[in-house]
């Protein structure tokens, strides 16, 4: 059957665009990263490359630059959101994202971040929580905060084949508890709890483990001490990986950035640029060309375009 010409302006086919080339390693790499190749990667000393991603486009780009871990994180409450906090995300906003991300990824790991108030009640619903970033979302991991007190629920999600992220250091969830966001691991006492918490993880089958916001000396000790994989942020060059949020570096992200934070492009001067264009385009009658319009078949039937 013969369609109406314009009714594939939108929508269709999954577009197969072409791949960029590999940018980010000049190393071939195994076409689908699984949390044991993360795991492996500390005994290869390969850098573990993760970045934060919430929707299709940005997801697919973090693939093309050869990225290992695209993590969904609750950071999405801050930068996408526009939320003060990451306490406010809900788990449906988490798999909806996760949904997304995957849509638009080969290679990489998807990990979902578990929200929160979703693995704090009990282990029973710590467990159906994640079932559905896993089951809905397509999650191949979960991530949560917390150290030794939160091991007894990295064991059970990894009884249940769930693999999970570790995250101790700075935690964006513990805000209220904490008075803010604290750099950890300060003095002894602090650096001893973080490797504590980093072995408890390592024994529960945690995969990996996030350190954010840790002293770099402490960091790669503790990196040392322990055998599962480390991913760094605001935690020096030491870490066998290191992570940041998207918008972060691409420069969309809005207010002062931590001190860790090294932008590699600014995008919003570039979007404001291209609207600022856009909208003098219009104003000026500019904006649309005959070529970005589409013509009626023949003649419109005389005086049918003007006004009574
Ligand atoms: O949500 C997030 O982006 C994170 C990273 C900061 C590790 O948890």
């Amino acid at each position: 059957m013969t369609q109406p010409k314009e009714s594939s302006i939108y929508g269709g086919a999954k577009p197969k665009l072409p791949k960029t080339p590999q940018l980010a390693s000049e190393k071939p790499v195994p076409s689908k990263v699984t949390a044991p190749g993360i795991l492996a990667r500390k005994a290869t000393g390969q850098k573990i490359l993760a970045l934060t991603a919430y929707d299709s486009p940005t997801a697919r780009l973090v693939d093309e630059a050869g990225f290992d871990l695209i993590l969904v994180g609750d950071s999405m409450a801050n930068v996408v959101l526009g939320h003060a906090t990451t306490l406010k995300i809900s788990l449906d906003q988490i798999i909806s994202a996760t949904r997304a991300v995957k849509r638009a990824v080969d290679r990489p790991l998807v990990v979902a971040d578990m929200p929160f108030g979703t693995y704090h009640i009990s282990q029973e619903e710590t467990l159906r929580n994640a079932f559905r970033l896993v089951r809905e979302g397509g999650a191949q991991a979960v991530k949560i905060e917390g150290g030794q007190k939160r091991a007894h629920l990295v064991r059970a999600l990894v009884d249940a084949d769930i693999p999970v992220l570790g995250h101790i250091g700075l935690l964006p969830q513990s805000y209220n508890l904490r008075g803010g966001y604290r750099i950890q691991g300060r003095n002894l006492d602090g650096a001893e709890q973080l490797l504590e918490d980093g072995l408890a993880l390592q024994d529960a089958g945690a995969f990996a483990v996030v350190l954010e916001g840790v002293p770099s000396q402490v960091a790669t000790a503790i990196t040392q001490r322990i055998d599962i994989p480390t991913i760094g942020i605001g935690a020096g060059d030491g870490c066998d990986g290191q992570i940041l949020v998207f918008h972060d570096v691409v420069g969309l992200s809005v207010g002062p950035q931590p001190k860790f934070v090294r932008r590699y492009a600014n995008l919003a001067e570039e979007i404001r640029k291209a609207l600022d264009a856009l909208a003098k385009d219009i104003q000026h009658g500019e904006f649309p060309s005959p070529e970005e319009s589409y013509n009626y078949d023949g003649n419109l039937p005389e005086g049918w375009e003007d006004k009574e």
